[in-house]
């Protein structure tokens, strides 16, 4: 048997399959097309729309090295042998074309005559309703039976998920020897002992599965193969792992340099580590970020555990970017993309694994403290309170704890965790309701705290091993304060951001051994002086303590997210409206910012567009923030924007983002711009004369505002059915609809009014003087007059009064006709008020009322009727 090269197998099976009619492609990236699939977990996946029959295939043959991750195993990698998340698969592949004899002939004989395995030590599965398979291997290729086994859909039904393409499959095993085995007489291709491995599997792809299990039939019959590299090379250079293969022995060589401790004694780590450093790699090559979900979680969870594992070697220093970087120059002709993304592997690695030292490492720490007392009682769980802690105190993920519990074999209380978390949703309820006084109104912190000095470390790190070194209740500094107590306090060292430059301050906590505080605001009366102040949660602190002092990390990002941010509006609008606009003012919070600024008019559509769209390119662009020191002669010399007003440190700070802005200031700023995820303009107004303000939100909340406004939109596009493209139109439509509509129906009810009171007026009896109406139904009293000039013409001598009710009271008018010189409605409305209440008043021929009480509205006619007799009396014929 020769010894090939793991680079060797690649390209002997390439040219293998070309010289049989096969298109050689490259691997596809890790980040599948299939929206079903979070990573690409075979070489198969990139072909499924071809063999689903969506797609139609530009070859028939085709052979790829695909580059796969799963992490379904996750917990075994790095305790087997053979666990990957990382790997390659080599798979020669038929759409429609050739099927099962000749898919199993080439295995076979890309095995035993091109990598020259003994033939002896070769053996196939087949499944059990496979005759066909079954007759292949025995007839064509030429298999004694005994080497044939039949196995079940457990070992012999393939499929890519749940739904999709599937089909039986055909697997060849190499056996490793007795020795290696279980030694049970039932050992056989299938067992789960590490004897017979599985070094090929064939897929017969017939079938397309289903979401209710049914399978229907493919359009053609195709063929998927996949031979994991890390596992014929291992066979093929006749070692015991696939570890010890030239894939991975090269990354734990460097590892044991790296760490002095041999491979031999620690080998699950150098395994997982190797593993994971592979994976990691490829999947920032292809793209993939840290992040809280989706892939980014994968990437996230691999730096972590390597980190995790790495201390276990002693190395507590970020590393992990080395062995990355050891990928590269490993793997990099092979996979271009790795050298094209080098400095952004190594860059994302580092800053991934230190973001866990400064965010983590305290929680995690005091995690393996609670370990270690728990093995020191024998005992293998830990209180769920403590874990709480762990997740609400020291910010440690609560799914990162559950991994290192299961590793080590631990558990813990579940409900006790849940009573916790009801407890504090309580006490924050209540600590909302008694409102934090802040201490307001008291003392100056810089009598208070005259003589205490702190150091802010907190532009790098969110937590530190403080000294509390003054207290107070905010009156007199204290020795001591216990649970409920409001304080503030001085620590020797500060990883909180006091509130400054428009940054509004950190909260998080302070624990000491003793007891633990709430720190709710911060502020520095001056730069060597940070006043914390909060609420004894728990137990008590004391003056002279050494405790953890732990920074609300969300809190923290939403910060850093509008505050670089508010850099990029900032010098966006200078780009856009002009270099005459200084900023006049800054608020940066945790949701959302507002800028203020010089401008003499408000901003057009197109200008609020254009600025929202560059500060939305930059972010794309993924900047580096960059924060660098100098004088401030240097500084303006080179165009760094200063505040006028101001007043800096020497030297002062500047905080640069890529090249396109630099400014002096304090504030605590993302890594790069693409943390920043997206940008919003709420709102832009004015606050005074040239001072306009833009209300803006980025990061999370601005995704959450999109998504609100899209749900709204969705509403709205159901409601009218129309496509988003028509909605302005179909809008606009239907409200000139609606104004039309109403001005009809107007039309409408004043001619039904009309024709209704002029019939009765027709029916009005001789000689009467007094035509009234009462509308039940509040009209206005426009309409009203327009009624009520129309029936004039069919009265020939009286008054005509027309009231509409709104609610208890009546309002409505009166218009006389051919009434005597001497009447005065007005006057009469004057009059009757007094009697009867509500008021009004107008012309002699034409008064307007209000105000009378609808039980009252008949003798209101009542004295009209009097009113109008005895003016036609004095006036008589
Ligand atoms: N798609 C088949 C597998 O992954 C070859 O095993």
């Amino acid at each position: 048997m020769t010894v090939y090269s793991s680079r060797d197998i690649r390209n002997l099976f390439l040219a293998f399959f070309r010289n049989r009619g096969h298109e050689v492609l490259p691997s596809a990236s890790l980040i599948p097309q299939d929206p079903t699939l979070l990573l690409t977990i075979a070489g198969m996946v990139p072909f499924k729309p071809i063999f689903l029959g969506q797609v139609k295939p530009s070859f028939r043959r085709v052979c790829t090295v695909q580059k796969c991750v799963r992490v379904s195993d996750l917990e075994k990698v790095g305790y087997t042998p053979r666990h990957h998340t990382f790997f390659e698969m080599l798979g020669n592949f038929s759409f429609g074309d050739y099927f099962k004899k000749e898919a199993c002939q080439w295995a076979w004989e890309f095995l035993t005559e091109e990598l020259c395995l003994p033939v002896e030590r070769l053996s196939v599965s087949v499944h059990e309703k496979d005759e066909e398979a079954f007759r292949i291997w025995r007839d064509i290729v030429g298999l004694p039976e005994e080497k044939i086994v039949f196995l079940g859909d457990e070992d012999n039904f393939w499929a890519s998920g749940p739904v999709g393409p599937c089909g039986y499959c055909s697997e060849i095993y190499y056996d490793t020897g007795k020795e290696r085995g279980c030694g049970k007489e039932t050992c056989r291709p299938g067992c789960d002992c590490d004897r017979f491995l599985e070094v090929w599997n064939l897929v017969f792809m017939e079938f397309d599965r289903q979401s209710d299990g049914t399978l229907r039939e493919l359009p053609s019959k195709n063929i998927d193969t996949g031979m994991g590299l890390e596992r014929i090379s291992a066979v093929v250079q006749k070692v015991e792992s696939n570890f010890e293969t030239d894939l991975f022995l090269p990354l734990i060589r460097s590892l044991e340099g790296l760490s002095g401790v041999p491979y031999e004694k620690e080998k699950p780590v150098f395994r997982l580590v190797a593993d994971h450093s592979r994976a990691v790699a490829f999947l920032i090559a292809d793209g993939v970020y840290p992040a809280n979900e989706g892939r980014g979680y994968v990437l996230r969870r691999l730096i972590r555990r390597a980190h995790r594992f790495g201390k276990r070697i002693g190395l507590v220093k970020p590393f992990l970017h080395e062995l990355a970087f050891r990928v590269v120059e490993l793997m990099g002709d092979v996979y271009p993309e790795l050298r094209r993304n080098e400095t952004t592997i190594a860059q994302v690695v580092f800053q991934e694994e230190k973001r866990f030292e400064d965010t983590l490492a305290l929680g995690f720490a005091r995690l393996e403290e609670l370990l270690e007392e728990a093995r020191a009682k024998n005992a293998r769980t830990i209180s769920g309170r403590e874990i709480f802690k762990l997740y609400d105190t020291y910010g440690l993920p609560l799914d990162f704890t559950q991994e290192v519990l299961r590793e080590e074999g631990f558990s813990f209380s579940q409900e006790e965790f849940e009573e916790e978390m009801e407890r504090q949703r309580t006490r924050a309820r209540k600590a909302q309701e008694e409102r934090f006084s802040g201490l307001k109104g008291q003392k100056r912190e810089e009598e208070l705290f005259s003589g205490f000095r702190s150091t802010f470390v907190g532009y790098d790190r969110l937590s530190a091993e403080s000294v509390l070194l003054a207290l107070s209740d905010g009156n007199e500094l204290i020795p001591e304060a216990s649970q409920g107590a409001e304080v503030l306090f001085v620590l020797d060292v500060t990883p909180f951001y006091a509130e400054k430059g428009g940054q509004e301050w950190d909260t998080g906590w302070f624990v000491t051994p003793s007891g633990t505080v709430e720190v709710l605001q911060v502020s520095g009366p001056s730069a060597a002086l940070s006043v914390h102040r909060g609420i004894v949660r728990e137990g008590r602190v004391k003056v002279g303590e050494r405790g953890k002092a732990l920074v609300n990390e969300k809190r923290r990002r939403g910060l850093e997210t509008h505050h670089t941010v508010t850099h990029l509006l900032h010098r966006a609008l200078r780009e856009v409206l002009g270099e005459q606009v200084k900023q006049a003012g800054s608020f940066v919070g945790e949701e959302s910012l507002r800028f203020d600024f010089t401008h003499f008019a408000p901003l057009s559509d197109e200008e609020l567009e254009a600025v929202e769209r560059r500060v939305n390119e930059k972010i794309a662009e993924d900047l580096p923030v960059y924060v660098s020191f100098s004088s401030l002669e240097e500084a303006q010399k080179r165009g760094v924007v200063a505040l006028f007003g101001e007043k800096y440190e020497f030297p002062v700070r500047i905080v640069r983002v890529g090249d396109y802005t630099a400014e002096l200031c304090g504030g605590t700023h993302l890594r790069r711009t693409s943390e920043a995820l997206a940008f919003v303009i709420l709102s832009e107004s004015s606050i005074g004369a040239g001072i306009r303000r833009i209300e803006a939100v980025a990061g999370w909340r601005a995704l959450e505002m999109l998504r609100a406004s899209r749900k709204v939109l969705q509403g709205v596009r159901g409601l009218l059915n129309v496509e988003e493209a028509h909605l302005l139109r179909t809008l606009e439509e239907l409200l000139e609809e609606n104004r039309n509509l109403r001005k009809f129906l107007a039309r409408e009810r004043k001619e039904r009014i009309l024709r209704e009171l002029q019939e009765r007026l027709e029916k009005m009896p001789q000689g009467s003087l007094l035509f009234a109406h009462l509308f039940e139904d509040g009209l206005d009293l426009e309409l009203l007059r327009e009624v009520a000039d129309v029936l004039r013409g069919a009265l020939s001598r009286g008054a005509i009064a027309l009231g509409t009710a709104e609610g208890e009271k009546v309002k409505g008018i009166i218009a006389g006709v051919g009434l005597g010189g001497g009447t005065n409605l007005g006057a009469f409305l004057r009059e009757v008020s007094r009697t009867i209440g509500g008021g009004g008043g107008g012309k002699p021929h034409f008064a307007q009322f209000g105000g009378i009480p609808r039980s009252r509205w008949g003798e209101f006619l009542k004295y009209l009727e009097e009113f109008l007799k005895a003016h036609e009396a004095g006036h008589g014929p």
